[in-house]
């Protein structure tokens, strides 16, 4: 008896986001070297943090493939990208990588959708939800770099942001949970 219960596309389309979550883990693991080279050890703390959550991305995607009597198969993951130029073009790419693993996961959503998988549907709403909070998160980064001077940003302000970034909880909260008493 047969007992998968996604389809061939679907289990390929999973497959496939289990390897994109481990390549954003090593690219967040290089980001995170690379900010303790230069000596911004808050800011490392941070994308090591955020590598922890990556690789839980992938277990997620991994369970859930096999709780559907589907087949995970692990596969080579990409070297990560050179290193950021400087913490702008660090926070610029993190956003840039985190729009494109929301599109992955849209592209999961639509042909769900399509196929009237319910179930993958309904799991893939998960993703949807912690790729807002994902983007929000990284959205911070910029706007607080912003504050620091950007670019022209001295010392002194980088000294905070590094420390701000460092001890900055992971969790954002989200509009869906606002109230007039507690915007966020
Ligand atoms: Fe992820
Ligand atoms: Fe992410």
């Amino acid at each position: 008896m047969d007992t998968k219960r996604i389809s061939e596309g679907i289990e390929s389309i999973l497959n496939k986001q289990v390897t994109k979550e481990a390549e954003a883990a090593q690219v967040f693991l290089s980001y995170g070297c690379w900010a303790d080279a230069q000596g911004y050890g808050g800011i490392a703390n941070f994308f090591f943090r955020h590598v922890a959550e990556e690789r839980n991305h992938m277990m997620k995607v991994m369970q859930y493939i096999m709780e559907r009597g589907g087949k995970v198969t692990i596969t080579a993951i990409k070297a990560p990208p050179a290193d950021p130029t400087s913490l702008k073009d660090c926070f610029e790419k993190t956003f840039q990588h985190e729009v494109d693993n929301t599109n992955a996961i849209y592209e999961i959503v639509n042909l769900a959708h399509e196929q009237r998988d319910w179930a993958t549907y309904n799991f893939a709403q998960w993703f949807v939800k912690e790729q807002i909070e994902e983007e929000k998160l990284v959205m911070e980064l910029l706007d607080k770099l912003k504050i620091a001077g950007g670019d022209q940003a001295t010392n002194e302000s980088l000294f905070s942001l590094d420390k701000f970034i460092g001890e900055a909880p992971d969790d954002v909260p989200l509009a869906r949970d606002a109230t007039m008493d507690k915007p966020e």
